[in-house]
């Protein structure tokens, strides 16, 4: 493979990998761009597992229920390539909504349950249908064997896993860490959007999410949400759900349940974050 490659549709993408001389195993890192980090985390593991890795830049329509939040989402490809320039076996592909949402569209859709009632579900209707939807398509277009995700998205992870098992696409889905800042902010696309004062009142998440994950050992977790609520207020971010689950399930968490998280989301000045931990 010579030079850095990027391909605009899906077409040109399978001509390139047909020139291999033995076909190579696919990894698949699919993203909206403004890559950090934690995208960049993603792909070394796809990297190391496999011989080409496929990063997908693409800001899906369908997974924005919000019109405002889809034109605000930042958009930085130049900066993106050239983060992605430095790596060997890596291609960029930054398809068309037409290459990705064909007239004779192979998504048959699947129904999400709880998952899209819950969370996020309940405050982003839409959401994890397009989510599914996009997933699916470039799985299915790009023929990868693998597909990398991180565990910041935890449910984001689960319904891509559900997808896959009904769809029965034959891909391994890979989880991989939350990469956090010295603070222990995640990383996220949309940090881009918080000024200096927002991003340092935004540690409070984590900080809350820490105290969680130190009290549950000790105290009922409605007493520990509650606390958890009350720190979160002291702070300046408006909560949007704090809740505590069974990651496997997406019910409601019971005291030493062993697959807990907690998930909480919330406004920074008008920015939308997530971030979780197990528990
Ligand atoms: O997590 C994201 O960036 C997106 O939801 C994804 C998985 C790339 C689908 O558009």
């Amino acid at each position: 493979m010579t030079g850095f490659q990027t391909f605009y549709d899906f077409g040109s993408l399978q001509r390139f990998i047909s020139n291999f001389k033995k076909k190579p195993s696919l990894g698949l890192v699919p993203t909206m761009g403004a890559l950090h980090i934690g995208h960049l985390s993603l792909i070394d593991r796809a990297q190391e597992e496999n011989d080409l890795v496929v990063v997908t830049i693409f800001v899906n329509p369908k997974q924005f229920n919000n019109p405002i939040d889809l034109e605000n989402y930042p958009r930085v490809p130049e900066n993106d390539l050239s983060l992605l320039r430095k790596y060997e076996r890596v291609v960029v592909c930054m398809p068309e909504v037409i290459d990705v949402y064909p007239v004779t569209d192979p998504y048959k859709k699947v129904s999400l349950g709880l998952l899209d009632t819950v969370l996020e579900g309940e405050f982003r209707p839409g959401h994890f249908a397009g989510v599914a939807h996009v997933v699916h398509n470039l799985i299915y277009f790009i023929k990868a064997q693998r597909a990398y995700f991180g565990l910041k998205d935890i449910q984001q992870l689960s319904v891509i896993r559900h997808m896959v098992s009904e769809t029965q696409l034959p891909v391994k889905v890979v989880p991989c860490e939350t990469v956090r800042d010295k603070s222990g902010m995640a990383l996220s696309s949309r940090n881009l959007l918080l000024s200096q004062d927002d991003y340092r009142d935004a540690a409070i998440i984590f900080k809350t999410l820490d105290f969680v994950k130190q009290k549950i050992k000790e105290e009922r977790a409605e007493d520990v949400k509650k606390k958890a609520i009350e720190l979160f207020n002291s702070g300046s971010l408006k909560l949007e759900y704090l809740e505590l689950i069974n990651h496997n399930s997406f019910k409601p968490y019971k005291t030493g349940d062993d697959y807990g998280a907690c998930c909480i989301a919330a406004y920074c000045d008008g920015v939308r974050l997530i971030d979780n931990v197990l528990l």
